[in-house]
């Protein structure tokens, strides 16, 4: 069984990107060959700053192995090092009906609020699908905001299949319930585009204080609360802390007697923890630059390979060679 997943170096990555994706992504790394990549091309459609791109993408890398992602488990690389999968992406774009594309929300939602939208974010899809399908990919995990292009991918397969004959592996998405959509410090989806994250790596005093700042209603510490379970600090609690001692926060603030600076000193000091072992290996890695790179180069060149071997079979089919 092959896994795949990408994820973008658009800015820093926070809990929403850790246990939508990165977390069910390295359990997967044990359940069969995981291939994971760095999307810089994706990046791309929204970040024109080179510098920016470049830093990006190792803090990706740093981040990513420093939760768990094992180079001797999983192929690690970065997407613009196996090119072949632009080649790919044009084959699909022309079986890509436009309606198709038209529906998808990475394109939709920008183009609604008013945001200047360029081709590449208008065939972001495609380009995923050549991601997944270049690598015969059968998994996909994904937060459940990416769902939408996993099934982009399927009915673009599909249609190649039948154009061509069978040519293509049809993926399916993978998205865990109960973390497909981790709410950021203002209670809608934690996203970089929202500025409501907390970031898995990030300075001890900032990353306190926008825990201390989450916004509470202004019921009495003695109140009892009965939709203690709708609180947003329990929430996220439940991610990052034993079950148990969620258990015991949600129990208390239902009773009532718990107080909203004691929930969320107890969330900041259970986030914190959370990624103490993580943080510790992070900054090994980041004084090992040259492992890391070396990490990424020799997962290019197994990526590539076998990329290169699907490419051509999908040009043979659809009468390139
Ligand atoms: P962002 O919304 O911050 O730009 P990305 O779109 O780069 O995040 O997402 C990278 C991965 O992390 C995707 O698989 C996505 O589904 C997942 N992800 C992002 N935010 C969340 C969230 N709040 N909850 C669950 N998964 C998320
Ligand atoms: N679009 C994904 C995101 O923003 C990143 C991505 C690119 C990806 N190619 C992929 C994810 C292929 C899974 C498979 O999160």
């Amino acid at each position: 069984m092959r896994i795949l997943s990408g994820i973008q170096p658009s800015g820093t990555l926070h809990l929403g990107n850790f246990f939508g994706m990165m977390q069910p992504a390295i359990a997967l790394q044990e359940k069969g060959e995981a291939f994971y990549f760095i999307a810089d091309y994706h990046s791309m459609t929204s970040l024109f700053d080179p510098a920016e791109r470049r830093k990006n993408s190792l803090n990706v890398a740093l981040d990513f192995l420093a939760c768990g992602l094992d180079p001797a488990k999983s192929v690690f690389f970065k997407q613009s090092d196996v090119p072949e999968v632009t080649e790919l992406a044009w084959l699909l774009s022309t079986l890509t009906p436009m309606s198709l594309l038209e529906k998808c929300h990475s394109f939709k939602d920008k183009s609604a609020k008013g945001l200047p939208v360029n081709h590449g974010l208008f065939a972001y899809p495609v380009l995923m699908a050549a991601d997944i399908l270049i690598y015969d990919s059968n998994i996909v995990p994904v937060g459940q905001d990416q769902k939408q292009h996993v099934e982009v991918t399927r009915d673009i397969a599909i249609k190649f299949n039948e154009a061509y004959g069978e040519t293509f592996v049809i993926p399916e998405p993978q998205i865990r319930g109960e973390t497909a959509k981790v709410p950021g410090l203002d209670g809608e989806k934690m996203s970089k585009s929202y500025g409501n994250t907390l970031e898995i790596f990030g300075e001890e005093k900032a990353l306190r204080k926008k825990v201390m700042g989450i916004k509470m209603d202004s019921r009495t510490p003695e109140e009892p609360k009965p939709d203690a379970d709708q609180n947003l600090a329990i929430q996220l609690l439940k991610l990052v802390a034993p079950a148990p001692v969620a258990g015991e926060f949600e129990a208390r603030l239902r009773a009532g007697g718990l107080g909203y600076g004691d929930l969320k000193k107890g969330l900041f000091e259970n986030y914190w923890n959370h990624f103490a072992e993580a943080r510790k290996k992070r900054a090994e890695l980041a004084a090992n630059l040259d492992y890391v790179n070396g990490v990424l180069a020799a997962g290019a060149v197994k990526a590539r390979a076998l990329a290169q071997t699907v490419l051509k079979r999908a040009r043979r089919a659809s009468g390139l060679e």
